[in-house]
């Protein structure tokens, strides 16, 4: 889910896909015909539409445990999963099974960044079903598609 994300973690992301350090077939093929102007411009249509809604109810973790564990994530992605700067992606409301997806690609390598691939390493596969369901259920990003 891309509403209300940061525009410009969204920016990043994009230049991430642009310039191969991202991997995803479908997202590289996407980015590499955007210009600068095009990522801003397709940012901040999605970081500015409507009100933030709840994601929907975890079915994997338990988001009470989640909760728990986020401690040390709070730092970087808020509280709730609204992270503290633009550059950093907003966690709640997320899809359950797509922050699952991005923390085992964490761990697993193939998707890199510093210092979510130190942290990741340290998850084990029910703290990321924990996680994963505690961040899906907080109030935050939603789907620009109607019932989508
Ligand atoms: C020091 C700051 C920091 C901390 C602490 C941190 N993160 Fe992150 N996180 C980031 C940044 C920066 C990114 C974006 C990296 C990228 O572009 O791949 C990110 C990305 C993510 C993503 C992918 C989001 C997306 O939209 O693709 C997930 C999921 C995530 N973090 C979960 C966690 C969890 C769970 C914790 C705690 C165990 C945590 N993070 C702790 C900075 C942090």
């Amino acid at each position: 889910m891309l509403g209300g994300q940061h525009a410009e973690y969204i920016v990043l992301a994009l230049k991430a896909y642009k310039n191969g350090e991202r991997p995803h077939l479908t997202m590289q093929a996407q980015a590499a015909g955007l210009s600068d102007q095009d990522m801003k411009d397709v940012a901040a249509y999605f970081a500015g539409l409507g009100p933030a809604e709840t994601g929907p109810v975890a079915t994997g973790g338990q988001v009470s445990r989640g909760r728990d564990k986020a401690a040390t994530c709070v730092s970087c992605h808020g509280e709730a999963g609204i992270s503290l700067t633009p550059e950093w992606p907003n966690l709640a409301g997320q899809h359950e099974s797509y922050l699952r997806l991005t923390m085992e690609q964490y761990k697993g390598g193939t998707r890199t960044n510093a210092v979510m691939a130190g942290l990741s390493l340290m998850l084990t596969d029910q703290d990321i079903q924990d996680l994963a369901a505690f961040y899906a259920a907080q109030a935050g990003l939603f789907t620009a598609e109607p019932g989508g």
